[in-house]
């Protein structure tokens, strides 16, 4: 984890927040490349399931929302809280449930009785901070769904079964966040709510966690990186009738990336209950009024983006670039997707002091940007631009030599296969918008 860490901030890909103050309680600064791929997995997410899939539309609802949601919901109440122990000496706190000793793992001190403490992040809305102004940030995106269930049914002319899908920002008063961005207490969610016949519900649940975890394999992740985890009966969330998670071996152990829940009916009824609108659905066909039940898939994006980030992550002594072929040095490579890697294409004049090359480079640049995410970079030897860009990711580096004064040809470099093919200029376009598949 450390060394990809360390990658991570050198090339731009995630800062500590607030660094310049000393940084902010496990908050993260996603820097330019990060943005980058943060977004391309969003996406991807977004075209796989509002794209690929029937049936389902999207949303993008408000962070704040009535603190009568939450009440309703079951996130105010003990449903939505872990147990804090503290340790009587050093007064450090801790979740119990990952204690796995009853003693302080930082002094060995005594632990006091374990406490309930809520998840949800309070704020105030409006210039007077009282208990009626008291509002939380969501602490799962899915609620707004729920909220517009009805608004989209009818704006959208859908039918059961149909889904709701949403990426956005979700919160939670950790108590204890860490393992880098895997649990913060700022995230970002990409849940899609899938509402079903109640007898339907098991089989599209299977349905949706064989699509889910065909996500992660068709973006390269490895097969032997992720599997699936039944959620025991008390381990369940509160809403749940059943969970299954999908895994990934991070190098801290199998962790969660994604639920696939089955929410059974606890929502719209829950919100029927205490909003007074009726949220049953009504089939004109059959004429059988309802509670669609809802099966979820809900998952998250940073921690994704670090499922995503630790398997690309490769590391090769020397021997990829002539810059390291006698010294074998380590070199680090990341493997990404083509349709996740940050910046697809480097441009490379093989040297800079030559202005013939340096202008073609940057016309064939010029030429590429508006198509593709592409780097323009002259500075140092051609093996360690070539070694930079492996570092990052970047799918193709094109280099511009005397040659292609000649033939107005380059080279086209594979970062997986380190082969180099030349290609005329004027097939540039072409030619990787084929093998980039856009
Ligand atoms: N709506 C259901 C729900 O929120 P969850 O299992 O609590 O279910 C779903 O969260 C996903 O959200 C997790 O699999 C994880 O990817 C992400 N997530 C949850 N808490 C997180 C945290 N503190 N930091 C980062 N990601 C988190």
């Amino acid at each position: 984890m450390s060394k990809i860490i360390s990658l991570t901030k050198r090339r731009g890909f995630i800062f500590p927040s607030s660094e310049i103050y000393g940084g902010f309680a496990s908050c993260y600064d996603f820097g330019p490349l990060g943005v980058e791929l943060k977004n391309n997995i969003k996406k991807a997410w977004w075209r796989e399931i509002t794209m690929k899939q029937e049936n389902i539309v999207g949303l993008d609802a408000a962070i704040l929302m009535s603190p009568k949601v939450w009440q309703a919901s079951g996130h105010l109440t003990a449903g939505f809280a872990d147990e804090l122990v503290e340790c009587k000496k050093c007064h450090h706190r801790f979740r119990k449930d990952f204690l796995e000793k009853n003693e302080c793992p930082d002094c060995g001190g005594d632990l006091t009785e374990p406490k309930k403490f809520n998840l949800m992040m309070r704020t105030f809305v409006g210039p007077i901070e009282d208990e009626n102004s008291m509002a939380y940030l969501r602490a799962e995106t899915c609620q707004g769904i729920y909220m517009n269930f009805k608004n989209a049914l009818n704006s959208s002319r859908l039918k059961v079964p149909f889904g709701i899908a949403q990426i956005g920002k979700a919160f939670r008063n950790e108590i204890t966040p860490g393992n880098f961005i895997f649990r913060t207490r700022e995230f970002e969610q990409m849940e899609m709510q899938w509402f079903c016949h109640p007898k339907q519900a098991d089989k599209f649940f299977d349905y949706w966690k064989k699509e889910r975890m065909e996500w992660y394999l068709d973006l390269g992740i490895k097969k032997e990186n992720l599997r699936f985890k039944e959620a025991g009966k008390d381990e369940l969330a509160h809403y749940a009738k059943r969970a299954v998670d999908i895994e990934y071996k991070f190098p801290f152990g199998w962790k969660e990336v994604e639920g696939i829940h089955n929410r059974g009916d606890w929502d719209l009824s829950n919100h029927s209950k205490n909003s007074g609108e009726d949220l049953k659905y009504f089939d004109e066909e059959s004429g059988e009024k309802y509670f669609p039940h809802i099966i979820e898939t809900s998952a998250g994006a940073d921690r994704s983006f670090l499922a995503f980030l630790t398997d690309a992550f490769s590391e090769v002594k020397g021997g990829r670039t002539k810059t390291t072929e006698s010294t074998k040095e380590i070199e680090y490579v990341l493997k990404f997707h083509k349709a996740l890697a940050p910046i697809k294409i480097a441009v490379l004049p093989l040297v800079k002091n030559k202005p013939d090359l340096v202008k073609v480079a940057q016309k064939i640049y010029k030429l590429l940007k508006p198509n593709f995410s592409c780097q323009y970079d002259e500075i140092g030897s051609i093996g360690r631009r070539y070694r930079r860009q492996d570092e990052i990711g970047t799918i193709f580096s094109i280099t511009v030599d005397f040659e292609t004064l000649e033939k107005n040809d380059v080279t086209l470099r594979d970062r997986d296969t380190m082969k180099q093919e030349r290609v005329k200029i004027s097939d540039l376009v072409e030619t990787l918008k084929k093998q980039l598949d856009v």
